[in-house]
C-alpha cells in the first residue's frame, strides 16, 4: 500500500501506474470508509488495475455552522478498508496542500447544482466540482467512481467532466444500505440508537411512492406527498423532498406528470444530522 500526502507525490505515483501500462481507477471520498466506499473501491479494481482512493475532508463545500470540524476521521482504518477492498494507493492530503497559500480558483457548476441540496447548502457544489477537478487533474485515472447516494453529486460531477473535457469515464454505482434499508453513510455516526431507529423510515418513504409509482401514479405531487407524509413523522426538519428528472435535475411542479423516470430526493435532518436519501423511480 503506498500512502501519499503531497500532491507531487501523488500525482508522480500515478503517473507511475500508467507509464507501466497500467488502467487507473480514483474513488474520491471524505474518509470514515463504509461498505458504501468499498463498493466504489471493488467495483473501481474490477474496471482498472490500480485502484487510488483520495481521503480528504473538503473544506470548500462546508457552509460555516455544518460539520466540517466534527466530521469523522479515522485514517488507520481508512487505510486498511482500502487495502481490504483492493485499492494500492492512497491519497490523503492536508488542506493547505490542495488549497495553496493564496488559493482563490473555483470551479462553477452550473443549473443541476441549483435544486435539491444546492438551495440548502450555499456553494456546497462549488467546493465538490472544484475538489473533484483538481482531484483528476492530479491522478489523471481512465475511470473515476462515485456513488448514487449522492445523486445531484454525482450528475454535478458527469456535467463537470463533459464541461471541462476531462478525459475520464465517470462510473455511479448503486446505493449499499443496511438490512433495514438505511443508506449507509459517514454521517451515521452521529445518530444515537432512538434517531438510528427513526433513520430507518427514510427508506420505508422512498419505497411507498415506489410502490404508488408502482401502481401507475405518475403525479408528482401524490409521490412527493407520499414520501413527505411519512418522513414527516421522524424529521425535525425537512430540507426537501422532490422529484426531479433523471439527468437536468429540473423539479416536476406538483401538477406535473413525472413520465417513465424520475429521482425522488429527500434531505433531512434527525436531531442535528442531516440526512440524504434517493431512489430512481423507473429504474430502482
Ligand atoms: P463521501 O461522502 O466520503 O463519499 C465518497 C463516495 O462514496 C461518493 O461518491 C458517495 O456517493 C459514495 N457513497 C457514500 N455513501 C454511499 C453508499 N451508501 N453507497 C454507495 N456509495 C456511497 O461524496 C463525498 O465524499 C465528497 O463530496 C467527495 C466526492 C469525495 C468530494 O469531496
Amino acid at each position: 500500500m503506498e500512502l501519499w500526502s503531497s500532491p507531487e507525490d501523488f500525482r508522480r505515483a500515478c503517473e507511475n501506474v500508467r507509464a507501466g501500462g497500467g488502467r487507473l481507477g480514483l474513488v474520491p471520498t471524505m474518509g470514515a470508509l463504509h461498505a458504501g466506499h468499498q463498493a466504489l473501491i471493488r467495483e473501481a479494481r474490477r474496471r482498472s488495475s490500480v485502484v487510488a482512493v483520495s481521503v480528504f475532508v473538503n473544506p470548500t463545500q462546508f457552509a460555516p455552522g455544518e460539520d466540517y470540524e466534527r466530521y469523522p476521521r479515522a485514517r488507520e482504518r481508512d487505510v486498511a478498508a482500502c487495502e481490504e477492498a483492493g485499492a494500492s494507493i492512497v491519497f490523503a492530503p492536508d488542506a493547505a496542500a490542495m488549497y495553496p497559500p493564496g488559493d482563490e480558483t473555483r470551479v462553477l457548476p452550473g443549473p443541476t447544482a441549483a435544486p435539491l441540496c444546492g438551495a440548502h447548502r450555499p456553494g456546497h457544489f462549488e467546493g465538490v466540482a472544484t475538489i473533484v477537478a483538481k482531484l483528476l487533474i492530479l491522478a489523471g485515472p481512465c475511470i473515476a467512481v462515485f456513488g448514487r447516494k449522492d445523486y445531484q453529486q454525482l450528475t454535478v460531477i458527469r456535467r463537470l467532466v463533459l464541461d471541462l473535457l476531462l478525459p475520464v469515464e465517470v462510473v455511479g454505482m448503486p446505493t449499499v444500505r443496511e438490512p433495514d434499508g438505511l443508506a449507509l453513510s459517514s454521517r451515521n455516526a452521529y445518530l444515537s440508537p432512538a434517531e438510528r431507529d427513526r433513520a430507518a423510515e427514510i427508506p420505508r418513504a422512498l419505497a411507498d411512492a415506489a410502490h404508488l409509482f408502482a401502481r401507475g401514479e405518475r403525479n408528482a405531487g401524490a409521490l412527493v406527498a407520499s414520501c413527505r407524509d411519512r418522513v414527516a413523522r421522524i424529521a425535525d426538519r425537512i430540507d426537501y423532498v422532490d422529484v426531479a428528472e433523471p439527468e437536468s435535475l429540473r423539479v416536476f411542479g406538483s401538477e406535473e406528470d413525472i413520465g417513465a423516470r424520475a429521482v425522488l430526493a429527500v434531505a433531512l435532518k434527525i436531531g442535528s444530522t442531516r440526512l440524504i436519501d434517493n431512489l430512481v423511480l423507473g429504474e430502482d
